[in-house]
């Protein structure tokens, strides 16, 4: 066999004159007559051009080389030499060429069905790429991305190691304790009528390692949630999951902090420095979502006050409403850059988020016109000075109650950001939001709802409101968050077993209930729990960002569609009766084919 003696796309002009051995596959071939036979050869670290001359080469050799076709698996042996024709300055190895004396053929490849070139890549549909996974993923940019997610991964068990974590495997079949999301759930087969579920994250157990003496856990571990998939989303995911004993929120978000830092800094060269933080409170009143993308401005601001004056009835509606509202972002330079065509479509846009629609109005230098200019006549003045408006921009409202006023504008200012192009690459936002609150009503249900977990520890001096405004409560949450993404969440947890039991029984759980869930949970917490905190970064999504994609089905090896099947195997698929009959299971609808 022709063993390999280095990467071919690791040559560089310093390897003129050395003899090498290739193995890879067929990127492109050209055969130009007069004896010369050109290829790409690919193979983990890249392209590189190998030429044979078959002028009165041994006719076997000569047949084996014209025969070849796009992904035959091949060995060459041959001297690296200037690349005779001049510089390609396409190939990263295009100043040398390999002129090749000897050819092994490994296997042929059947005419691939997708090729596994970047620049065709966007041309292919996705699910024919997902269907031939192992042939898109020979593509350099997917091996690039493989390489990142391994260097983060690496360099995550350096940074925590460095830091006294030890690395632990909880385990993937566990009782259902759900976190918020659906779970995935096995059957038992020698448990008749009992399942497992699949860990939506390690949650309990590395709070219960802490309560183990382990003071510092940390864990890469795959995360189900059965949600549906979206850009950003998979039902199954990776997290770098990390707990500590004895702690304080600020102790965890330093050691997350110096994280992120190191990775920006080994994979992208970038010096993130301090983070800022913004209170859950500021971050919903001035960007109207708890995960700010700061690249750009664009704030909401309040204009209730104003807003009562004008006698305008949609405004005056919305003020009626309990905590009602009004609210505006200023887009400077909008009354030009944007059409009619798109503020009626930005207008269809927050309909989605429940607003009656989007008053409008554009300031020149004769005042307001179009839209509900005539209504902010009486205060053109103020509004004009509150908002510091210049000629040429154009104003937005949202006018309803704060729940929604909120949502429609903190989407609205999202896609205005993309819109107007004011993301740019190569810019990182970070940003810790801190201080949320305990939890969120859900009037539907008449009840509290964690909004982190209902692990989660109120903040120091918080904990009385549990019993007299729970509303009120501000919780030891935070997350970590990078140009609008949230990358990382935790908290400090709850460790004692009364304040847990208070919290459980505010989200509704009774106490039989809390037992027949968290039981263990509740049982180790009152047998010596330490103080402790933790945290758990999106591996999948701090890999889309260092690799500039928006897709998270570019960062995973094998990824679901946004069906939540993996197109390659073919999953989910029916199974043997005696399979079902064995887990004591039995289909309630038709077997899928
Ligand atoms: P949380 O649910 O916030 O916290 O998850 C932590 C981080 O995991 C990523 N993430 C996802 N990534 C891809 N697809 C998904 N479906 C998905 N869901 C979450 C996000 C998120 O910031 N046990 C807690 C952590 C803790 O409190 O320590 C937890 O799982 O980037």
């Amino acid at each position: 066999m022709l063993k390999r003696t280095c990467y071919g796309g690791e040559l560089r002009e310093s390897r003129i004159g050395s003899t090498v051995v290739l193995n890879g596959w067929v990127n492109t071939y050209r055969d130009q007559g007069k004896g010369l036979f050109f290829l790409d050869l690919r193979d983990r670290s890249g392209l590189v051009q190998v030429v044979f001359d078959l002028e009165g080469a041994d006719p076997e050799l000569v047949e084996r080389a014209r025969g070849l076709r796009r992904e035959d698996v091949i060995g060459v042996r041959g001297v690296v030499r200037a690349r005779v024709a001049g510089p390609n300055p396409k190939l990263e190895t295009g100043t040398i060429e390999v002129a090749a004396s000897e050819l092994e053929i490994f296997s042929k490849s059947a005419p691939p069905p997708i090729l596994p070139d970047d620049h065709e890549a966007e041309k292919i549909q996705e699910e024919k790429r997902l269907r031939y996974r192992y042939i898109d993923l020979r593509r350099p940019s997917m091996q690039k991305i493989l390489r990142t997610r391994f260097e983060v991964t690496r360099a995550a068990r350096t940074y925590f190691a460095e830091n006294g974590f030890l690395e632990i495997e909880t385990p993937f079949l566990i009782r259902s304790t759900p976190e918020g999301a659906r779970d995935f759930v096995v059957p038992s087969r020698l448990y008749p009528g009992s399942w497992y579920a699949l860990p939506q994250s390690p949650q309990l157990f590395k709070q219960i390692l802490m309560v183990a003496g382990c003071d510092r856990y940390v864990q890469i571990v795959r995360c189900f949630r059965d949600e549906d998939p979206r850009a950003d989303r998979q039902a199954e995911f990776s997290q770098i999951d990390l707990e500590m004993s004895f702690v304080e929120r600020e102790d965890v978000m330093a050691m997350m902090g110096g994280f992120a830092q190191r990775i920006w800094k080994a994979i992208l060269g970038y010096e993130i420095g301090e983070i800022p933080r913004m209170s859950y409170a500021d971050a919903m009143e001035r960007y109207g979502i708890d995960r700010p993308d700061l690249r750009f401005g664009l704030e909401l601001r309040d204009v209730s006050a104003l807003a009562k004056k004008t006698g305008f009835g949609v405004f005056e509606q919305a003020l009626a409403k309990p905590r009602g509202v009004v609210k505006a972002i200023v887009v400077p330079g909008g009354a030009e850059k944007l059409t009619r065509k798109q503020t009626d479509a930005y207008a269809e846009f927050v309909k989605a988020f429940g607003a009656g629609g989007l008053p409008t109005v554009k300031y020149g230098a004769e005042g307001f016109s179009t839209g509900i200019a005539k209504f902010l006549e009486p205060i053109q003045a103020e509004l004009v000075s509150e908002l510091g408006l210049k000629p040429g921009d154009q104003v937005f409202f949202g006018a309803d109650s704060w729940r929604i006023v909120t949502k429609a504008l903190g989407e609205l200012r999202n896609k205005l950001g993309a819109d107007l192009g004011l993301t740019k690459t190569g810019e990182w936002k970070f940003l810790w939001v801190v201080d949320f609150p305990m939890f969120e009503r859900d009037e539907e249900r008449q009840r509290w709802v964690a909004l982190h977990h209902p692990f989660t520890a109120p903040l120091p001096g918080e904990e009385g409101k549990l019993e007299t405004d729970p509303e009120g409560c501000l919780s030891a949450g935070y997350d970590l968050v990078v140009n609008g993404s949230e990358i990382a969440g935790g908290s400090i947890r709850i460790h004692r077993q009364d304040v847990q039991q208070k919290v459980f029984e505010l989200i509704g759980l009774t106490a039989e209930q809390a037992r027949s869930k968290f039981g263990f949970l509740l049982d180790a917490l009152q047998y010596g729990a330490p103080p402790h905190g933790g945290i758990a970064f999106g591996l999948d999504r701090l890999v889309m960002w260092l690799c500039g994609t928006n897709n998270i089905r570019d960062v995973i090896a094998f990824p679901k569609t946004q069906t939540g099947q993996d197109l390659m195997t073919e999953a989910p698929s029916s199974i043997d009766p005696e399979q079902m009959e064995e887990l004591h299971v039995r289909n309630t609808v038709p077997t899928q084919p």
